[in-house]
């Protein structure tokens, strides 16, 4: 089966707020070289066949990029993203048209969520991140609109504030060994749960998340990641994963990576 992803082009990426730890808006961004890292993304994409779509990036919303946050797309119904900070809120509504001109069935979310930088698919479960910026009401609500279970995943370390910098599935369709993660990210309860259904997940040490090595995607088959993630690569290749490493290290001063820039469409 296809994989098809939507992406934003970082045509006004910049980093003028700081809504994140990563967020230095004192230090410039190089606009040239963060177009340039993401084409390279795009690409590696392509030649993987995956079936890329592109939203209009808009002027005013630096964020847009990071296209993950704009809702979540399971069996070809789109839960729209309600953003935490005033600064990305007009995101919410630019995904949500896309979406229903790509014919999805689009639902308006209620509570705050930031879609798949939280709400993450892995078989028939959703796991979703809480702690810093969806609100856990929105998981009863992902759990109503999507009719599937949703565990909820506490994160407790301002650095890793989205589900997806924490936590990667490797394999969509589940499976003990389907995820990578950092447990010092979730609180206690989360990692208990973590060990629970996932006995044989990939453990990331502190330096490969430390470079959002964990914020990578994956078709089940081949990882597509930040190079710099040496020891997780090195894993994941004697796990059978094909790798791919890709550098957005100009993204990375916004706060996200790979996963980041990528929404999963699933129809
Ligand atoms: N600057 C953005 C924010 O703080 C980065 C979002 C990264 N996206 C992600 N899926 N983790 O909201």
């Amino acid at each position: 089966m296809t994989v098809s992803v939507l992406m934003c082009p970082p045509t006004h990426f910049t980093v003028s707020y700081r809504i994140n730890p990563w967020m230095r808006p004192e230090q410039p961004t190089d606009a040239a070289l963060a177009l340039a890292q993401w084409r390279n993304l795009h690409a590696a994409y392509r030649d993987l066949g995956f079936d890329v779509a592109l939203i209009d990036p808009l002027p005013g919303l630096p964020d847009m990029v990071y296209a993950a946050n704009g809702g979540t797309v399971i069996d070809g119904i789109a839960l729209t993203a309600r953003f935490r900070h005033a600064e990305r809120a007009a995101e919410g509504p630019a995904y949500g048209a896309w979406f229903g001109s790509a014919g999805l069935d689009v639902r308006e979310a209620v509570h705050v969520n930031e879609g798949e930088g939280d709400l993450l698919a892995v078989g028939d479960t959703i796991y979703a991140g809480t702690g810093f910026r969806t609100d856990p009401r929105a998981h009863d609500e992902a759990a109503r609109v999507f009719g599937r279970e949703v565990v909820g995943l506490r994160l407790i370390d301002p650095r890793y504030y989205h589900l997806d910098t924490a936590f990667a599935v490797l394999d969509p369709a589940g499976g003990p060994g389907s995820v990578a993660y950092l447990p010092s990210a979730f609180d206690d309860a989360a990692q208990e749960v973590l060990r629970f259904r996932f006995p044989d997940a990939v453990i990331v040490s502190e330096p490969d998340a430390a470079v959002l090595g964990l914020n990578c995607f994956s078709d089940g088959r081949t990882v597509v990641h930040a190079p710099q993630a040496e020891k997780f690569a090195a894993e994941l290749a004697e796990r059978g994963f094909g790798t791919v490493g890709i550098d957005t290290s100009e993204l990375r001063r916004g706060g996200g990576g790979i996963k980041c820039a990528t929404l999963e469409i699933r129809r």
